[in-house]
């Protein structure tokens, strides 16, 4: 094809695309990758992905269903249309990408030619839209709930307290305390529902000292624990709000504590890469099942007596206000990793 007389150079429109385009053939290596495709990877040289098995590039689980693909593409002239599946990047990142697998007819060979798209941000915008909206009509449901219990209550801490002067009983002590409890359990409520009445100014943070120091608030449950913390990249600072990461923190080290049995293990690394700082929060404590994974982060999903199911919420909410990232890794019986990506603003 011509155009003003001039050859298309097929090849350099392949190359130069911006959708990621692999050619697979039958042994199931990658026999060609174009630039957007090595992006996506993240590989820095070619030849970490050029030869190699797409296997490689694909989580175990979905293998056999890959190899079946393959073949049915190219005996079959099958075609596979927008599928949605996860790829693992250069080191170990999992990215969700929508793809398209059709037959490639190349001299007298077939190959399947795949086109790539990555859809992670799309699947992270809508997740997070998702858990908004959940967040603004449990806010108005909140915050109708905590100005009609917040009134009585009061009146309740107001007699109380005249009730003290008056007289001297060991009840009334313990009586304003679990009142001041409930105050604070309303307080959470309204926090985590309603998460832009936050005003806190964004500050620099340095994490690593603070996960230290936020571990110390837990030294009297963790005589019989086995801590590690693996703390790299500590002069990599980040602005955030302070006090409400911290208590993320505090909450996602609280549940890694209340898994444990044990011999327990709690695990809290830091690092910085491509801008991004990575805390991960790892305990060897009782999991959680797949089918509650999805739960993670509703407003009230508790599976325990005295939780409130607020904790992971305030988790959530803290985090995506921060534009960072949030996945969980676990098995019952072995434990459970928080992973936290934050980005760091490089410009600030
Ligand atoms: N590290 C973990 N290991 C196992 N299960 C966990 C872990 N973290 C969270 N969970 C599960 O998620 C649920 C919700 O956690 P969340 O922190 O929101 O509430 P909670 O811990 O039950 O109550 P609260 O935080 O108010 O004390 C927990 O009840 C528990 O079932
Ligand atoms: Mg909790």
């Amino acid at each position: 094809m011509k155009i003003n007389g001039k050859r298309i150079d097929f090849h350099q429109l392949v190359e130069n695309s911006l959708n990621s385009v692999w050619l697979v053939g039958k042994d199931r290596r990658i026999l060609y990758c174009n630039k957007a495709g090595q992006q996506l990877l993240n590989h820095p040289s070619i030849d970490d992905i050029l030869n190699k098995n797409i296997n490689l590039f694909l989580p175990p689980d979905i293998h056999d269903f890959c190899n079946q693909g393959i073949m049915d593409v190219i005996e079959n002239q099958k075609v596979f249309e927008r599928m949605e599946i996860k790829i693992i990047k250069n080191h170990g990142e999992i990215a969700d990408v929508e793809l398209t697998a059709i037959p490639c007819y190349f001299e007298d060979t077939v190959l399947v030619q795949v086109n790539i798209q990555d859809i992670t941000e799309k699947r992270i915008t809508e997740k997070r839209l998702k858990e908004r909206e959940k967040l603004i009509s449990l806010g108005q449901l909140a915050a109708g709930i905590v100005h009609e219990v917040k009134n009585p209550l009061t009146s309740v801490k107001g007699f109380l307290q005249l009730l003290k002067e008056s007289q001297d009983h060991p009840y009334l002590v313990t009586m304003e305390s679990e009142l001041d409890k409930a105050f604070e359990t309303l307080q959470n409520l309204l926090q985590v529902s309603k998460p832009d009445l936050q005003s806190e100014t964004p500050i620099l943070i340095d994490l690593c000292k603070e996960l230290n120091s936020i571990l110390l608030l837990f030294q009297e449950r963790l005589y019989s624990i086995e801590v590690t913390m693996d703390l790299r990249d500590s002069n990599v600072r980040f602005y955030g709000k302070k006090n409400l990461l911290l208590k993320s923190f505090f909450n996602l080290i609280k549940n890694a504590i209340e898994a444990i049995t044990y011999s327990g293990k709690l695990k809290i690394e830091h690092y910085y890469h491509s801008g991004w700082i990575h805390i991960m929060v790892s305990d060897n404590g009782h999991g959680i099942p797949e089918d509650k994974l999805m739960l993670l982060g509703t407003p009230f999903y508790s599976s325990k007596p005295d939780g409130t199911g607020l904790g992971l919420t305030q988790v959530y909410t803290t985090i995506h206000e921060h534009g960072g990232t949030i996945s969980v890794q676990s098995e019952i019986g072995k434990g459970t990793t928080f992973h936290i990506q934050l980005p760091v603003d490089e410009n600030r």
